[in-house]
């Protein structure tokens, strides 16, 4: 019939205000902010990082995000197409998609593999093998995770189709029904750890170390990974909010709805802080443990708390969730370019993806094992890919995102975009912004990046 003719041509896309902020919160909630942030944060010197963290995220997050889902929503096409239609003739600022779309396959090599782990430790954690109070237990349970390359590939491989999966059921009975449930879980999950944290004994020497700024660790090459981190949180600098902007209703505010992701994935990195970092003190831990300090740590930490092994599943369910909505927002980014820009169906547009992924990530997944001893630039294939990734490709996608809007796309159209075309009234803020993405933004990432990789 026609009814059915038409639904057919309108583009899928998140269908309700709550579901635009479930599915963008969802996004940048992740591991970013369980795993990353606090052992960032413990192994830079606490909250002098933090506050360099805060300046990133304001002065260079706030812009970028903004401008990503506001050049998405406006053409309502995948990151590619987006940019290939708003160049003028010649001009190649597509490659800030093509390489998103790099670091969508970077990204997803490694993160799938730290979710396979997480995964893995939901059912470690029921079952109670991980539940001993002695650090030394808890680091051979790990080792013996992470060196068995079969379990490590099939963890990965179990936690890509489980994602599949949900990728397959489309974006709004898909990612935005999926991420309407899983947000407001975890953040009660949360709030329930934070409170258990801060009622141990001694829990004010960790809100001490999150909160007493040192800023004598503070280095170029701290700067740039705070800043990384940022744009990491954010899901920025990689098209992927493009593609989620190209999601977004018309009626939405983008501004607001930025500002609004933006506080609440700080409010989770500073929940996820209070919860781990006093629990950690209150035992005796050492907070600077590295990447392993929620598999090695925190699992010794619920070991040695009353009702600790209820609180040890809740834990890793609530970060294998946070991981769920990461990994739907970076998947969607190849996705949905295989998709809209070459004419591949969604399905075999996710197991395209999915079986190039399986092929990438197993360099991530082996490591620990059999390709322990394989380097490049010094570096495993699991840190090489999360170096270039924050440290290179995002920043500079960022770069390039202020410079497109600012010199390029100008101030009118993005004035019609980020007011509704006139429905709403913020010209003096959208004023700064602009010269934030012109001068600002930019110029300052430059710099960071050249400082942090030790250029100037
Ligand atoms: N923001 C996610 C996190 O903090 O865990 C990670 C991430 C998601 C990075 C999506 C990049 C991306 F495109």
């Amino acid at each position: 019939t026609q009814q059915d003719a038409s639904a057919k041509t309108v583009r899928d896309g998140f269908t309700s205000s709550f579901g635009v902020l479930a599915a963008t919160l969802g996004s940048a909630v992740g591991l970013g902010n369980i795993w990353k942030f606090p052992y960032l944060t413990g192994a830079n010197g606490g909250a002098g990082f933090l506050v360099v963290y805060l300046l990133a995220t304001l002065l260079v997050g706030l812009p970028v995000m903004i401008s990503e889902i506001m050049l998405g929503r406006a053409a309502k096409r995948d990151a590619v197409t987006t940019l290939v239609q708003f160049s003028p003739r010649g001009q190649p600022w597509w490659l800030v998609g093509a390489f998103g779309v790099l670091a969508a396959f970077l990204i997803m090599a490694f993160y799938s593999e730290v979710a396979a782990w997480v995964f893995a430790y939901v059912f470690k954690a029921i079952g109670g093998s991980i539940l001993s109070s002695d650090p030394a237990v808890t680091s051979a349970a790990f080792g013996q995770l992470v060196s068995d390359p079969v379990q490590s590939l099939l963890w990965q491989w179990l936690v890509l189709a489980f994602i599949g999966g949900i990728l397959l059921m489309g974006v709004s009975k898909g990612i935005e029904a999926v991420t309407k449930k899983l947000m407001p879980i975890l953040f009660l999950l949360l709030i329930v750890l934070c409170v258990r944290s801060l009622m141990l004994p001694g829990a004010a020497e960790g809100l001490s170390f999150l909160f007493t700024p040192d800023f004598s660790k503070i280095s170029g090459a701290v700067i740039l990974t705070a800043m990384g981190l940022a744009f990491f949180k954010l899901s920025i600098g990689m098209g992927t909010m493009i593609t989620y902007g190209s999601y977004f209703r018309d009626d939405q505010n983008i501004p607001a709805t930025t500002v609004r992701v933006m506080a609440a994935d700080l409010f989770v990195s500073m929940l996820a802080g209070i919860a781990i970092f006093p629990a950690v003190f209150s035992f005796g831990f050492e907070p600077a443990a590295g990447p392993s300090l929620v598999f090695i740590t925190i699992p010794a930490v619920f070991a040695s708390m009353p009702f600790g092994h209820v609180f040890m599943v809740l834990f890793f369910v609530l970060t294998a969730i946070a991981a769920t909505g990461a990994m739907l927002s970076i998947l969607e980014v190849p996705v949905s370019v295989l998709n809209g820009r070459f004419g591949i169906s969604r399905p075999k547009a996710v197991v395209a993806t999915l079986l190039l992924l399986a092929l990438i990530g197993s360099t991530c997944a082996l490591s620990g094992s059999l390709l322990a001893d394989f380097k490049l630039f010094g570096f495993n294939m699991f840190d090489l890919f999360d170096e270039v990734s924050s440290k290179l490709i995002m920043p500079a996608g960022g770069i390039a995102l202020c410079l497109f809007v600012g010199w390029v796309w100008g101030f009118d159209k993005m004035k019609a975009e980020l007011s509704n075309h006139g429905a709403l009234a913020n010209e003096a803020l959208l004023r700064k912004l602009f010269f934030l993405l012109r001068y600002v933004t930019p110029l300052l990432v430059l710099a960071v990046m050249l400082s942090g990789l030790g250029l100037i």
